[in-house]
């Protein structure tokens, strides 16, 4: 085996965003760029010699050739072995879950998660520790960092791996594995839930439809929903993973599933809708003719989890990120448990994770998880509502509805503006940010301001700070929340996220965007965004 290194020029735009480097398909086809940014991150672990790396991706194009180079990369750095996912597919959380069973020193995932795919879309890498969870700050400082200085990398020569033969081959002295992707995940679940129950319910008629947006999860949800828990055939559809998603763009929300959502709206429609993201840690959840918004998914999970026999007795306590709304909230406070509020990334849940300071954790992005793992989980979540459909012979609409009526409903919505000019975008937050403690005592259309100001963080656990996580500005019952989007490959995303309390039982069931209407018009008003951006209206509205 020929071990070489590779002279080589640091790219000056490899920082990490909210996970991992995410960028265009053609920046990642640089020459030496993927290569950099792989051997900045050996550079900045340490102890991994001999010691096993998990590897996979969403199957996005350029997925297979990036396995290659990395290959050959971790070869060099004289990894002990390299586990892979059959034709290099790993769906996010089945990563995590394998790097955990295998007691591998890390993982890298190859995911832009539900951004475009194809030549034209968007390429990224992650890296996942020991735990399965994705690299702290520190860590992918330390990569950034590194890479702006990196003048070399390892490398060997040795041919293409055949990454569809399941089975195990040396290179020089690293053990290359190729494995089946989804049984230990498979199992994994098996282990969590009552698939019995869960099977009776299928075999009751139940019909569900889940729509894999020809991303990563299709193949794990034919094998689990239709093979193992007897859903009928042809339940999942988009079920095939493409290399540029069938032009699809795999991102489960309103916007962007809204054939899905319209063939749940119609009068045949089955019991459950759901879907999942390009990497599948992210789902959305349909009932006939219902759409049930990350946040009321997150509560009502919580509501039923310890009938999970998993859970039992073990759910401490719950976390969502600041930007989601707090319907999760009153549901732990009537339970007695701790809530937790996050800035944005999974990575600040996995330390209360870890700790099991609490069970379970979710997001606005429609994204969900619990100790089982430090990812976030979308077959697990939608496994998570099977199982509370079979518990309680509800529908979906019914436990929405239900939960409202328990504990008041939270109107919600997030909506971005999307390839936004930066500097547009910075001018108009850093003029909010001077004027925030201005704005408090200010009513605008009828929405008085009690609190204005920055979200900052220290993690309870590693007491490690985040600052300036995003723009709050709170008004009696109500809120709006703002921040730049840390996952884009260009320009800059503004989320404003929007949330409204009721408790009056004649106002539960409005729709959420006629609702939510005039706290729109007070931030239109109060970021002058249309003025400041050129922008009318926002691009994705969930
Ligand atoms: C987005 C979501 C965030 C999620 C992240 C990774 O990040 O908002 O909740 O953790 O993707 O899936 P953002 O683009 O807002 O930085
Ligand atoms: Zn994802």
């Amino acid at each position: 085996m020929d071990i070489s290194t590779v002279k080589t020029e640091p790219f000056s735009d490899q920082n990490c965003g909210t996970s991992g480097l995410r960028k265009k398909v053609s920046v990642f086809k640089q020459e030496n760029y993927l290569e950099n940014f792989v051997q900045s991150l050996f550079d900045s672990l340490e102890g991994f010699e001999g010691k096993t790396l998990v590897i996979g991706g969403d199957g996005r194009y350029f997925n297979e050739e990036a396995i290659q180079s990395i290959i050959r990369i971790a070869v060099a750095n004289q990894f002990g072995r390299l586990i892979i996912g059959q034709n290099g597919i790993l769906s996010t959380p089945a990563a995590s879950h394998l790097i955990v069973k295998r007691k591998a020193f890390g993982g890298i995932i190859l995911s832009a998660s539900h951004n475009p795919g194809g030549p034209n879309g968007d390429f990224g890498i992650k890296f996942d520790t020991a735990q399965g969870a994705p690299a702290p700050q520190t860590l992918t400082d330390k990569i950034s960092a590194r890479s702006k200085v990196i003048d070399h990398y390892w490398t060997c020569d040795m041919p293409p791996v055949d990454l569809s033969a399941i089975g195990e081959q040396m290179a020089g002295t690293t053990a290359i594995e190729i494995v089946d992707p989804i049984a230990d995940y498979a199992g994994y679940m098996a282990d969590i839930f009552d698939f019995d129950a869960i099977r009776r319910l299928f075999a009751n008629g139940f019909q569900m439809r889940y729509n894999a947006m020809n991303a990563v999860t299709g193949p794990y949800a034919k094998y689990i929903f239709e093979e193992i828990l007897g859903a009928e055939q042809g339940t999942v559809i988009n079920g095939n993973p493409l290399p540029d998603f069938g032009g699809l763009h795999p991102e489960p929300n309103l916007t962007y599933a809204k054939d899905f959502v319209e063939l749940m709206n119609r009068d045949d429609a089955p019991d459950l809708g759901a879907a999942s993201d390009g990497d599948g840690d992210r789902y959305m959840i349909l009932g006939k003719k219902f759409f049930t918004s990350p946040a009321d998914s997150l509560a009502i999970i919580a509501e039923y989890m310890d009938t999970i026999p998993f859970y039992k007795g073990k759910v401490y306590g719950v976390a969502r990120s600041m930007p989601t709304a707090n319907a999760v909230d009153y549901v732990a406070k009537a339970k007695n448990m701790p809530v937790y509020a996050t800035p944005t990334g999974w990575k600040f849940f996995s330390s209360l994770l870890e700790s099991h300071k609490i069970a379970l954790c979710g997001e606005e992005s429609f994204g969900t998880g619990s100790f089982h793992l430090c990812e976030k989980d979308g077959i697990w979540a939608i496994l998570c509502w099977l199982h509370i459909i079979a518990h309680t012979g509800k529908s979906v609409r019914e436990l929405n509805e239900e939960l409202w009526q328990k504990y008041g409903r939270v109107y919600n919505s997030t909506q971005s503006y999307e390839g936004l000019d930066s500097e547009q975008a910075r001018v108009m937050l850093d003029t909010l940010e001077k004027r925030l403690p201005a704005l408090v005592g200010e009513t605008y259309n009828g929405f008085t301001v009690t609190e204005t100001g920055l979200f900052e963080y220290k993690d309870p656990v590693t007491g490690e700070e985040a600052h300036r996580q995003g723009y709050m500005i709170l008004f009696d019952h109500a809120r709006i929340f703002m921040r730049l989007s840390g996952t884009g490959s260009s320009g800059a995303t503004l989320r404003i996220y929007y949330m409204m309390r009721e408790t009056n039982p004649s106002r539960l069931t409005e729709n959420a965007f006629e609702y939510l209407k005039p706290l729109v018009e007070v931030a239109k008003e109060i970021t002058r965004i249309q003025e400041y951006t050129g922008r009318e209206k926002p691009d994705v509205i969930t």
